[in-house]
């Protein structure tokens, strides 16, 4: 059994991470390509550190680019690798460019996909990670769906139940392995003058936010009117995309929101944890900051990830202020004690994964790739 492990930016890192390490814990065969769709330092290599991870075995260089080249060039770059290497299957997570060319390029040679949090849908398709993960899941001979819903999503879609499994997500995983070590090593809240539960976090990075200039002025009135309202410091450790529009839009920040890098997961959890409330488009964000018990506003206007919506954990609100200022009331008029069901896993889906690919998927080690 060889398992081939495709990744290619910071959330396929962190959620990758315990299939990795389980991998390596079990002695099973398996290497791991990048795309280095992303590649500065602290988006990247951070996260290896930090989650103690191997380096890449293969570092594809790709980096960024218009969709059809950065999705070309990942392609082109796979192809002689997988052939090279011939893996039972290989392991794609989420719905990223890396995602579509890692899931096509072992389609095209025969060998078999495994699509990490299959069955996720925004029914957005202006969104490219839509187009992204209907197209994987549809590649995909194993789909390891989070909950019931994507299940009943994929088989409504035609998939073949026996290849739907259940799993949960990842992310749950690797918050719960590494809240410890945050909470006794991270310095975050110290070094940016916070108390617990004294700031508001946000970040933002969607193309439909950022990249459109009056959407993401949009965005900035929305935190005016929260600022407006409340006192506290706003927090917002800036992704790469939103701040290289900023400065392409000429926008000037106000001052009380406090700009910073992007942070590694240690300490990105700590702000989490102790965060009053949180505001992002992101999508691991939404999950984490219903499994760490946080309110979350989500900056969309609709979610591939309706559990934290139905369980009381997340708004959407879009660029809306007054349906932010609405939650935010709401939220906050309660105190910081929240609570609801956990739709996002055990910390345990890194095992089941692996399980059920060890007992499925059979080890075709002289299998003959076109
Ligand atoms: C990508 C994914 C998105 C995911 C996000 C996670 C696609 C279509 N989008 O969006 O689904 O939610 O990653 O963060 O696959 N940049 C850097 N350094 C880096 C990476 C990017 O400076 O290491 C800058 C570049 O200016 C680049 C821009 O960020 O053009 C966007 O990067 P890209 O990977 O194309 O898309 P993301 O917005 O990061
Ligand atoms: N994250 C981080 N540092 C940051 C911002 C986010 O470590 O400064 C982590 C966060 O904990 C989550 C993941 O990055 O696990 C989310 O990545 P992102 O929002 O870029 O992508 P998405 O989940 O939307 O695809």
């Amino acid at each position: 059994m060889k398992i081939g492990i495709i990744i290619g930016t910071r959330p396929e890192i962190i959620k990758m991470a315990p299939v990795i390490r389980e991998c390596k814990k079990r002695g099973i065969a398996y290497f791991i390509i990048h795309s280095n769709q992303h590649y500065s330092e602290e988006m990247d290599s951070i996260f290896f550190k930090e989650l103690q991870l191997p380096a890449p075995d293969y570092n594809l260089g790709v980096g960024s680019g218009l969709h059809s080249n950065q999705t070309g060039n990942i392609l082109i770059e796979m192809e002689p690798i997988l052939l090279q290497e011939k893996p039972d299957v290989v392991l794609v997570q989420g719905d990223t460019n890396t995602v579509l060319a890692g899931a096509l390029a072992a389609s095209k040679l025969g060998i078999k996909i495994g699509h990490i949090e299959a069955g996720l849908r925004s029914y957005d398709r202006t969104m490219p990670e839509e187009t992204n993960r209907i197209l994987t899941d549809h590649m995909s001979e194993y789909l390891f769906a989070v909950g019931p819903n994507q299940h009943a999503i994929l088989a409504k879609e035609g998939i073949d139940s026996d290849k739907i499994f259940t799993v949960g997500n990842t992310v749950s995983d690797s918050l719960f392995q590494h809240l410890d070590i945050s909470a006794n090593t991270s310095t975050i809240l110290a070094d940016l003058d916070v108390v617990s539960k004294g700031f508001f976090l946000v970040t933002a990075h969607r193309a439909s936010n950022v990249d459109i200039p009056a959407n993401l002025l949009e965005l900035l009135a929305l935190f005016d009117k929260l600022h407006a309202k409340y006192t506290e410091t706003i927090i917002w450790p800036i992704h790469p995309r939103t701040q290289a529009k900023l400065k392409e839009f000429s926008i000037e920040l106000p001052k009380y929101l406090k700009l910073i890098p992007p942070i590694g997961y240690l300490d990105f959890i700590q702000l989490q944890k102790h965060a009053k409330l949180i505001l992002t488009d992101s999508g691991g964000i939404q999950e984490e900051a219903c499994l760490l018990g946080v309110p979350c506003i989500t900056l969309r206007e609709n979610t591939e990830r309706p559990e934290a919506v139905e369980v009381g954990a997340s708004v959407l609100v879009g660029r809306d202020a007054d349906k932010a200022l609405a939650a935010a009331d709401n939220w906050l008029a309660g105190g910081n004690n929240h609570s609801w069901d956990n739709p996002f896993g055990d910390g345990h889906v890194a095992e089941l994964i692996l399980d059920i690919i060890t007992n499925t998927v059979p080890s075709t080690l002289d299998q003959k790739i076109i």
